[in-house]
């Protein structure tokens, strides 16, 4: 098992590069299947999500060729059965996306079920109806979603909630449907434009990605090419964030800083200089953190992906912030962590009011989700102290070398073994 140890205090000064977006890339690596040709992707982080969807492409029967830790040569013609493997895809939320690909390619889709970070209930009830609107059955056996079509026709397919998924597995699925199909009250996030530049590159027509209404008419056939993936905007926030926290002074590299717009407004508004260039950011401090009250929505609203992260630094704010996170059932299980420490924080049902306080003080914490764990990091950074944070593998899914990142602009941060002691069950 391993673990962060940090100690807390130093400012961040220096220049940090982001890796390729993790839900572009989840996305990207499993539309590969709706090509027989090869793809050459480039900027895909070195994350263990990115690593599983291409183990899961490869336990297929496809040929995966890294030529270095950020590109990736991947041949799919092989693949002639729509099953994916149990163990490795019950792990991630991204693997409901080989539903939509295996669906678009096959017909017929056998995928676990999705996991992911456990934020609650995340029902694929959304991606099932666009799968039924365009002609497929479906029904869960022991875990397993099985999708089948005896031909998938374009319609009209409207989404009652604003999903991220399953606007990506609508564009799947639509991709070599026959005919056009519109996909209304679509999710926005730049993810989505990324993967529709990918497929329509490759011959894909799909039209109006990035707004709320997507237009797919359907192609016989996709060319394989060659692709490198957009910044990850949540990667570049958290670091924009660490970098506030600490008072420091970080240039943050390779970023558009439009994907950041609600990130600059929002800590612009706590005091924070944020200075926007071609591809990078620079943030700075020097002043007090002003708190501030936000609400997560969709893209181009403040992501919920970084509401934990920005929750951290208002900890430290002066006054008491409000911060309402409805996306998801629970995305505040990271608040009894950061008590841990010293935070002031209630949460009822989706809101937090935090109070701000001098500073965190070190302690033992355990990240409990991707997103959870990179503001545990940003609290150990800006605590008095040590901090040691446990279950990192979480953390380790959506970002590539923190530690390596961290260290190069002066944080104290290793990621260290330990054997895990046996945990006793304590009643109450
Ligand atoms: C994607 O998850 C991201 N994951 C999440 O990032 C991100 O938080 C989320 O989008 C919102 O931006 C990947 O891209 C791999 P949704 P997804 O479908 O697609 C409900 C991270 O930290 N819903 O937009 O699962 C759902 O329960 C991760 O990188 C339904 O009810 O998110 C949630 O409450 C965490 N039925 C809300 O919609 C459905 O069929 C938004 O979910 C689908 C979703």
């Amino acid at each position: 098992m391993y673990k962060y140890v940090i100690k807390g205090g130093n400012r961040l000064e220096g220049e940090i590069s982001v890796s390729g977006a993790k839900n572009a890339a989840v996305a990207i690596v499993a539309a590969t299947i709706l090509c027989d040709e090869p793809c050459v992707l480039e900027n895909v982080p070195d994350i263990s999500d990115t690593a599983i969807c291409a183990k899961i492409l490869r336990e297929m029967g496809a040929s995966i060729n890294y030529t270095n830790k950020n590109t990736i040569q991947i041949d799919t013609k092989n693949i002639k059965s729509p099953v994916v493997p149990y163990e490795l895809a019950r792990t991630m939320r991204a693997s409901s996306y080989f539903l939509g690909t295996l669906l678009g390619r096959f017909h017929e889709a056998y995928v676990p079920m999705p996991g992911g970070c456990d934020l609650g209930d995340r029902p694929i009830d959304q991606h099932i109806k666009a799968f039924n609107c365009l002609g497929a059955t479906d029904e869960i056996v022991s875990g397993t979603v099985h999708v089948k079509a005896d031909d998938l026709i374009g319609c009209q397919i409207y989404f009652d909630i604003n999903t991220v998924g399953g606007t990506i597995n609508a564009i799947f699925a639509a991709v070599k449907a026959k005919g056009l199909t519109i996909i209304e009250n679509a999710a926005k996030e730049p993810h989505i434009v990324d993967l529709a530049n990918f497929l329509n590159s490759m011959g894909a027509d799909i039209r109006g990605a990035g707004t709320d209404v997507i237009k797919v008419r359907g192609v016989e056939r996709l060319k394989g090419i060659t692709y490198a993936i957009i910044p990850d905007q949540i990667e570049a926030g958290t670091y924009m964030v660490a970098a506030a926290a600490t008072k420091g002074n970080v240039l943050i590299k390779n970023v558009i800083p439009k994907h950041l717009e609600s990130i600059t407004i929002n800590l612009r508004k706590m005091g924070v200089k944020v200075e926007e260039f071609d591809e990078s950011v620079r943030v700075s401090v020097d002043g007090p953190i002003m708190k501030t009250n936000v609400k997560t929505m969709p893209h181009p609203g403040f992501p919920t992906d970084m509401q934990p992260q920005l929750s951290t630094l208002l900890t430290i704010a002066e006054g008491t912030s409000i911060v309402t996170d409805d996306i998801f059932d629970n995305r505040f299980r990271y608040v009894a962590e950061l008590r841990k420490m010293g935070a002031e924080i209630t949460v009822k049902d989706k809101v937090a009011i935090i109070q701000g306080v001098k500073c965190l003080k070190g302690a033992p914490v355990k990240a409990t989700d991707l997103r959870a764990g990179a503001a545990l990091v940003i609290a150990g950074l800006c605590a008095e102290g040590v901090t040691e944070i446990d279950d990192i593998y979480h953390i380790e899914r959506g970002y590539e070398s923190i530690e390596e990142k961290l260290s190069a602009v002066g944080a104290d941060i290793k990621r260290m073994y330990f054997q895990p002691k046996e945990t006793m069950a304590i009643g109450g």
